[in-house]
């Protein structure tokens, strides 16, 4: 648990969502055609994960074009221009290329011209670790106007041939526009950010990094693909999301009784479940739609935060908890007030 607190910061300003967008490819994947493939059926994905379908992107459609799309329907609600972005955060594991940017890649889609931008690696958390970086801009003045995306091609990385994974993953993108909260919103509250880099090599892409460069070998070795020991990083995503979320509660000075909405990282139905049962959350504060996108990493808050706002499950004056767990293992936890 880190145990640096914000204490003796200067904030100057609060940070709110000015406003949410998202972006799910057409196609449609379901755990039947699933069967079709491998060695699976629909009863074992949806006992043991709770997923129904998943998305998946076109083989030309990369994340910088899901992201972009996430992009535009945010800027558009928060009712800004592509110009008054000042900065792009983009979380994601699965970047359009090792470099440039996928950030670059978006802030030309949308003629952003004025951001600086950068990508963020902290895999599933990657959401929460972007819009906290970007709250730290807005609390100093700094910036006004912050982008932040969760936005992935996990298709890219996932081994079809795998049945331990191939089923739980999906492709999508989320985004929000950060600003500096008014009179009428408080905005964020609180923020937690973990890390156990002990843990780093449960879930993991083994090839393709300086580590282990891209080889024949590692080819054909499959080691390009996402690898994962799913029963150890199950038990580690439960205790450290209850973990955080309850530090974030606390840090903002809340109850679970305040909470109207928890929006949990969309990777398991059962995590989800054991997280919101353990943290004292009633069932019905807790957001779901894993069923229909499965585990989309960085993208699943986001689009799971937008899907809840323009469903009109979030009114004005709404305490949101948003936890989320991923590789890393990086864990992020946000109370806000909507
Ligand atoms: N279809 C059918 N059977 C499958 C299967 C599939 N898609 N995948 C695995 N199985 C089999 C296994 O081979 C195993 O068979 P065996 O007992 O004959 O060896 C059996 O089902 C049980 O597998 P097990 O790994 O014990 O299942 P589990 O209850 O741990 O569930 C996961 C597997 C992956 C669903 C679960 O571990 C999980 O959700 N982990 C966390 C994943 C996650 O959220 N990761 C991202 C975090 S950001």
């Amino acid at each position: 648990m880190n145990e640096i607190k914000p204490e003796g910061l200067k904030k100057l300003y609060s940070c709110r969502i000015a406003g949410t967008g998202s972006y799910l490819p057409e196609r449609v994947v379901t755990n039947t055609d699933w069967e079709k493939l491998i060695d699976t059926n629909d009863e074992w994905i949806v006992a043991r994960t709770g997923i129904k379908e998943r998305r998946f992107a076109a083989e030309d459609q990369c994340t910088s074009d899901m992201g972009t799309a996430a992009a535009k329907k945010a800027i558009q609600r928060a009712g800004i221009s592509p110009e008054e972005i000042d900065l792009i955060i983009v979380a994601t594991v699965t970047p359009d290329h090792i470099f440039p940017s996928t950030a670059a890649r978006i802030q030309h889609n949308l003629g952003a011209t004025r951001a600086a931008g950068f990508d963020l690696q902290a895999a599933c958390a990657g959401f929460l670790y972007s819009m906290e970086v970007g709250s730290q801009f807005i609390a100093t003045g700094y910036y006004k106007n912050i982008l932040a995306i969760g936005a992935e091609k996990l298709t890219s990385i996932t081994d079809m041939e795998d049945r331990n994974t191939c089923i739980l993953f999906g492709d999508g993108a989320g985004a929000a526009i950060l600003s500096r909260a008014d009179s009428k919103t408080k905005g964020f509250l609180s923020c937690v950010l973990q890390m156990d880099g002990s843990k780093a090599d449960l879930l993991q892409v083994p090839a393709g990094g300086s580590r282990t460069p891209a080889s024949q070998e590692t080819l054909d070795a499959r080691l390009h693909y996402m690898r994962m020991q799913g029963k150890e990083t199950f038990k580690c995503a439960v205790s450290s999301m209850v973990d955080c979320g309850r530090a974030a509660l606390e840090r903002a000075g809340c109850s679970v009784e305040d909470v109207k909405l928890a929006i949990f990282h969309q990777a398991n139905l059962r995590i989800i479940k054991a997280v919101g049962e353990r943290l004292g959350l009633k069932e019905e504060q807790v957001f779901v739609n894993v069923n229909k996108y499965g585990n989309t990493s960085a993208a699943s808050v986001a689009i799971a935060l937008d899907e809840a706002i323009e469903t009109g499950t979030v009114h004005s004056g709404d305490k949101l908890l948003l936890v989320a767990f991923g590789s890393g293992f990086t864990t992020g936890a946000i109370v806000l007030e909507w």
